[in-house]
């Protein structure tokens, strides 16, 4: 039916890649005896898909979230559904569900059969790709206000911290409630050491007198793909930056604090605990990072060379 004749009220398409088909959202579907579902073990990705100066949508960075994928497979001892196929499978979503303009896709890689502990294990992948747009923080004149969580992050032997693992969320999650409960927009976890680690699903970086910083791997935070992308753009715009074990106190000490992911993008942070952030109204680091990274999203200019690696 040509997009005039669709009656109004009507839902986008929502067609999804499933077991090897394309379906009805509706109809992908785990079984409720999987071990998916008994032990937690499904490994995921999110990655953006961005409308192109020029015309078209293309996925961001996709190379580098298929090799996260890979180690995160590895990593859970799950075996390849076929990955390799995403970036068609991303290809085919995006004619079928009429996306024009910027989107969020999820891989899920999931344990399905049923199954004890010890068994074997039959994976299955899904994918979804869904319109997203910017999220308040970045598009308003907001900061959010974070509150260093007393959850911690898991300790790497506890579970690989590399990993991108739905296992990794439940306490997190805990964490978000809490701190929404107390008046926050969102929390920071923290490591058994006592730095900070990161926030339940983006990146945390601080600028102190223009150097950039993040959380190093061994303090069990994920290997972001726009961490990445964001020390790799630094080394481009001549701005110090590297990972750094950050406690609480060097935290309330930082001129800029920002948090960075997929699905947010950039968010300037306006407050940790009651300490106000001196630099988050002109945010003059995350300012130009952000463009940066839009202009090479939207395919304006010639994108930075990211490598992706579990290891700092
Ligand atoms: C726990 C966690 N940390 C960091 C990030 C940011 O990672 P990326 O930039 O690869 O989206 C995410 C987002 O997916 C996440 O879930």
């Amino acid at each position: 039916m040509p997009p005039s004749d669709v009656p109004p009220g009507t839902p986008p398409p929502d067609t999804v890649f499933h077991a090897g088909r394309l379906v009805p959202a509706h109809e992908a579907t785990l079984r409720v005896d999987s071990m998916a579902l008994r032990y937690g073990l499904s490994v995921f990705e999110g990655v953006r898909v961005y409308r192109q100066t020029a015309g078209g949508v293309r996925p961001w960075l996709p190379a580098q979230h298929l090799d996260r994928l890979r180690a995160s497979l590895a990593a859970m001892l799950l075996p390849d559904p076929g990955i390799d196929a995403v970036p068609g499978i991303i290809a085919e979503l995006t004619a079928r569900n009429g996306i024009t303009d910027d989107a969020y896709c999820r891989i899920s890689v999931s344990a399905e059969g049923p199954g004890t502990i010890g068994d074997e294990v039959a994976a299955v992948l899904s994918v979804t790709l869904r319109p997203m747009g910017r999220k308040r923080w970045l598009s308003g004149a907001e900061g959010m206000r974070l509150g260093v969580s007393r959850w911690q992050r898991p300790p790497a032997a506890t579970l690989p911290t590399h990993a991108k693992s739905i296992a990794q969320y439940a306490g997190s999650r805990i964490a978000l409630a809490e701190a929404k409960a107390a008046g926050y927009d969102g929390c920071l976890l923290t490591t058994p050491e006592g730095n900070v680690a990161e926030a339940p699903t983006a990146t945390l970086c601080t600028v102190h007198r223009g150097t950039l910083g993040t959380p190093p791997l061994t303090d069990g935070v994920l290997p972001g793909v726009t961490r990445a992308w964001v020390l790799a753009a630094c080394r481009d715009l001549g701005i110090a930056a590297g990972p750094r074990s950050t406690d609480v106190a060097r935290l309330h000490a930082a001129d800029e604090v920002f948090l960075c992911g997929t699905g947010l993008e950039f968010a300037p942070v306006r407050a940790v605990d009651t300490v106000t952030v001196p630099d988050w109204e002109r945010r003059p680091v995350m300012s130009r990072l952000a463009e940066k990274y839009f202009a090479e999203a939207r395919g304006e200019t010639r994108g930075t060379e990211v490598g992706w690696s579990s290891v700092d």
